[in-house]
């Protein structure tokens, strides 16, 4: 298949916290002072390099996602000078999203970012419950994320909000609490995710030295159950393994990586990917340098911080378009497939038939998809194609 160069998404990694959560693995940094206007500075300047590099050049833009680390740490200003240089380089389809993964402490900046252009605001609520917002190591309290939260549907009228699930100590009625609160404020997006331990992070430490215990895998799997039930009688449904969406209201961001799309992302440590239709390599993705200090002096010496890149061949592009595409509930197109690798998906990847059989996964109207029971083991599965 021809690989189109319509609009793609684009990604921005702002890597500072006011503190590190014990369970994050993302690239982050805690500094005394974040050289904001340098940082914001290298980021318009890369952006600049890739409106002049073949495979972005000229192209539309249908998403832009800051992310973090912290990115409502940064003043509404500094976003709107990312934001306007972006839209001088790539033209904005019409309903372009715009989303900014907010702190329920620094609402302040909520209206400004509204007015930078910012349309969907992302906050990390976690829990409402104190006792367990602490054992995360947040530094705001749920009444931090309840006026947050009216904040924020004073300016936007599209919102998501994170809330971390199986926490040690938890129980159903816990969750259930959260879940009553943070449809209270109707929000059209919300991502519920089950504690991950991440290795070399502070709770990995504490679960090999048995400071932690996990809640039994059967207690996780019931509250997965609840949650969607839950939304979905609020009329918010389950459209990947830990997001839920009113009609009309799924991420489109996170959607263009889910479906296999193109993305750009710059800030350190951020991740690009670009489908291409070369003799054997059908993608190409690349990750920026991890250390703020240093991706800037990279952007500053060279333009970019681009580093580690890697030709994917067949077999790893269709590896990804699998295991990306099998996390939303759509599933993956057979067909999308076929036409994108030259291949049935079925001949592929030949455990699929059993997996058919066995009710793991449903194979219907040209899609794939993975079952009720495929979802509660979709690690495992997920294992098979990368
Ligand atoms: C990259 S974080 C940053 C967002 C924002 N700074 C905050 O902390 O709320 C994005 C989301 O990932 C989720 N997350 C990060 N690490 C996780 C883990 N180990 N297990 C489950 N969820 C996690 C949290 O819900 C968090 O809101």
């Amino acid at each position: 298949m021809a690989v189109d160069l319509g609009p793609f998404s684009l990604y921005i990694h702002i890597p500072y916290c006011a503190v590190k959560c014990p369970y994050c693995d993302f690239n982050v940094r805690v500094a005394r002072t974040i050289p904001e206007p340098e940082y914001s500075g290298a980021l318009i300047k890369e952006l600049g390099y890739y409106a002049e590099t073949d495979g972005w050049r000229g192209r539309e833009l249908k998403s832009l996602f800051f992310g973090g680390g912290t990115p409502s740490l940064f003043s509404p200003e500094s976003i709107a000078g990312i934001i306007n240089r972006a839209a001088r380089l790539f033209p904005f389809v019409p309903d372009i999203e715009i989303t900014l993964e907010a702190n329920p402490e620094n609402r302040a900046h909520f209206k400004g970012y509204r007015d930078a252009g910012v349309n969907r605001l992302s906050l990390g609520a976690q829990t409402f419950q104190p006792e367990l917002l602490r054992y995360l190591g947040r530094v705001h309290s749920p009444d931090d994320t309840r006026i947050a939260l009216q904040t924020t549907q004073k300016s936007f009228d599209n919102f998501s909000l994170d809330l971390i699930y199986a926490i040690p100590g938890e129980s159903l009625a816990d969750l259930q609490a959260d879940l009553a609160e943070a449809l209270e404020f109707s929000p059209p997006h919300l991502s519920a995710y089950s504690l991950t331990i991440e290795e070399k992070t502070e709770f990995a430490y504490r679960l090999r030295t048995g400071k932690m215990t996990l809640a039994p895998e059967a207690e996780e799997i019931a509250m997965a159950e609840t949650i969607e039930r839950t939304l979905a009688s609020a009329g918010l449904d389950r459209y990947e393994i830990s997001n839920y969406a009113r009609p009309g209201r799924q991420s489109t961001h996170n959607s263009a990586y889910w479906e296999g799309g193109d993305y750009l992302g710059i800030g350190a440590g951020a991740h690009s990917y670009l489908r291409l239709d070369e003799e054997q390599v059908f993608g190409r993705r690349w990750r920026e340098e991890k250390n703020p200090l240093r991706y800037m002096d990279r952007v500053a010496g060279k333009g970019t911080a681009a580093m580690e890149l890697e030709n994917l061949d067949a077999a790893k592009a269709a590896g990804e378009f699998m295991f990306m595409g099998l996390r939303t509930m759509r599933g993956v197109s057979t067909g999308d497939f076929s036409r994108r690798f030259g291949r049935e998906v079925s001949e592929v990847y030949p455990k699929i038939g059993a997996w058919v059989e066995a009710g793991l996964m449903e194979a219907e109207n040209g899609r794939l998809r993975l079952g009720r029971r495929g979802l509660m083991v979709a690690d495992e599965i997920f294992l098979a194609f990368v």
